[in-house]
């Protein structure tokens, strides 16, 4: 068991204004939960970085699965002047992750909204909650988990669904470089964020396939055509009929 190394992190950070400060926990509930919980006391932009989660969260309530130290799990907050529109924040962080796992491999691919996926198997998903006083978006937490060392080829109801970077390269990854890589490119990929949406579109998956999605409790099949600036989905179903949603999973 091999936790990661606070220090190598703390000394790379002195280079990022954009996040003056970050903390780490070995064992927490959940990132975001505590990110939420810290908004409170401190005022510019942080990151909270965890080793395992007990209780982390995924998107459509579903649980993140979080075994100690071998995957990447953090939470990164924005506050003041660096609260963006939502979907542009959206682009930013699911395009600087793809951008991150690209330096290791080819073949990476955006899984409409925000999932990352290799060979159809998710790598990474993002869970942000907009934090709001007096109808006003005062922080924005972005939770990120990406699977870098665990093994997924060994749990026999995740081995079709699931993937590490480990799993793919055959060996283990330094979970430290690979973070301070990605922080490094969201701030680039933040500060240039007028180009995030047409890297976001390029990079997606299943454009002009027929798909599966699953909508509220329905399941449509249909073409995937095309997205829209906000980030919406555009399929055609079998009628011809246009449809657009602005959640919704695409069903592998
Ligand atoms: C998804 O369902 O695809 C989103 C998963 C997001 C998981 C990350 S792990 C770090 C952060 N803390 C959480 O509780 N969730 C996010």
């Amino acid at each position: 068991m091999q936790k990661l190394n606070y220090r190598e992190l703390k000394r790379n950070f002195l280079f990022f204004d954009f996040f003056p400060s970050i903390f780490y926990r070995f064992k927490i509930n959940s990132t975001n939960i505590l990110a939420s919980k810290l908004i409170k006391q401190v005022k510019n932009n942080f990151i909270v970085i965890a080793d395992s989660q007990s209780k982390g969260k995924g998107r459509f309530n579903r649980k993140w699965l979080s075994p100690c130290c071998k995957n990447l799990y953090f939470s990164m907050v924005l506050q003041k002047n660096y609260i963006i529109n939502f979907n542009t924040l959206l682009f930013v962080t699911t395009n600087s992750i793809l951008k991150t796992l690209l330096q290791y491999k080819k073949g990476f691919q955006i899984k409409w909204p925000n999932d990352i996926i290799f060979n159809n198997k998710k790598i990474s998903g993002i869970l942000i909650e907009n934090i709001y006083s007096n109808n006003k978006i005062v922080s924005q937490i972005i939770g990120i988990g990406i699977n870098i060392n665990f093994n997924f080829f060994r749990i026999r109801e995740l081995q079709n669904s699931a993937i590490s970077l480990k799993n793919i390269l055959g060996k283990e990854i330094s979970r430290e470089k690979f973070f301070v890589k990605y922080i490094k490119n969201f701030i680039d990929e933040y500060n240039n964020k007028e180009y995030s949406f047409e890297y976001w579109k390029n990079n997606l998956a299943f454009l002009n396939k027929n798909i599966r999605f699953h909508y509220a409790d329905k399941i449509i099949t249909g073409k995937f055509i095309s997205v829209k600036e906000n980030g919406n989905i555009v399929l055609e179903d079998k009628n011809k009929n246009i449809l657009e949603y602005s959640i919704g999973e695409i069903l592998l």
